[in-house]
């Protein structure tokens, strides 16, 4: 026996006689990371005291989730985002300095290749839903206004589904486009208010909410990327206050700076100029974003 072996498996010495064994492992952030997990994972076993059927349970649980993971569904995905541990590994990567806008989840709804439009476009094609007007501007933590930033936004419909899920319902690219700030770093963009959503709830991540006494709902929203050189690049939503939801997003993704202030106007002269039905809806709302640090050298 080598001395990185220990003997014999008990239920006493189960974490060193695992991690033991990972001594010669060839990468140290795998071994590192495996003994973390090892010995929460041991720890929770030897509290919780499975029986051998919810052992199996557990396993066919995530057997299933694998088996409904497709190129266009991720339900390993849900499962990490209804647990918190996007959001948790979001926090971690992106520890903003103070003024910055937060990030919050990417979700599985964003596409590579939507439209780029000219501001003030309207994003949505097929004139459904309650008419909004959404305008900001693009700045860094001092103030200034960031040039040629790139803004890429997607929402659902009223209904609550984004285009993706309904090929053939919602044209394609509907409720999604990619913006580009002048000198101003303004922005300005012609949507529909957004509506509360279930998400992917038909599977093994479902199931286990249900069963948990939660729903799978997350309050209205729209998404945002935005990149510009020289700065981190954001992934956040706008979310709004009102929305039933608000207190009890099924995937953790609110944050109190990324509420927005969604105020409805009745004013037929405005509305006319954005070709939009009287009242509609107006969201102003900046976003800061980080600079990117210097590479070090
Ligand atoms: C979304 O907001 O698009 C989303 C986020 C997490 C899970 C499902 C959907
Ligand atoms: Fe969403």
């Amino acid at each position: 026996m080598e001395t990185h072996e220990k003997g014999f498996f008990t239920e006493e010495n189960s974490v060193e006689v695992v991690t033991g064994r990972n001594k010669n492992a060839k990468d140290k952030r795998l071994k590192a990371v495996m003994e973390v997990i090892t010995r929460k994972l041991h720890e929770a076993v030897k509290e919780i005291e499975p029986t051998q059927d919810e052992w199996f349970e557990a396993i066919v649980f995530l057997t299933k989730t694998g088996q409904l993971s497709t190129e266009w569904r991720q339900e390993f995905i849900l499962l990490s985002d209804i647990l918190g541990v996007s959001m948790l590994v979001d926090a971690i990567n992106n520890r903003k300095p103070s003024g910055a806008s937060e990030s919050t989840v990417l979700g599985p709804f964003h596409v590579a290749d939507a439209p780029k439009l000219p501001m003030g476009a309207n994003i949505c094609l097929d004139h459904k839903g309650e008419d909004m007007f959404v305008h900001g501007r693009i700045l860094d933590t001092e103030g200034r206004p960031i040039a040629n930033a790139v803004l890429d936004v997607w929402q659902a419909n009223e209904e609550g589904f984004y285009d993706v899920q309904q090929k053939g319902i919602q044209p394609d690219f509907n409720l999604r486009g990619v913006f580009r700030t002048g000198a101003d770093g303004k922005y300005w963009i012609r949507a529909v208010k957004p509506k509360s959503y279930s998400i992917p709830d038909d599977g093994t991540v479902g199931k286990l909410l249900n069963a948990l006494g939660r729903h799978p709902c997350r309050p209205a929203h729209l998404h945002y990327i935005l990149k510009a050189d020289g700065f981190e690049t954001l992934t956040t939503h706008i979310f709004d206050p009102d929305d039933f939801y608000i207190n009890s997003d099924a995937v953790f993704g609110v944050k109190e700076s990324l509420l927005a202030a969604f105020k409805r106007i009745d004013d037929p002269a405005r509305a006319k100029t954005y070709e939009f039905d009287n009242p509609f809806w107006d969201v102003e709302h900046d976003f800061v974003l980080a600079r990117r640090p210097a590479p070090q050298v």
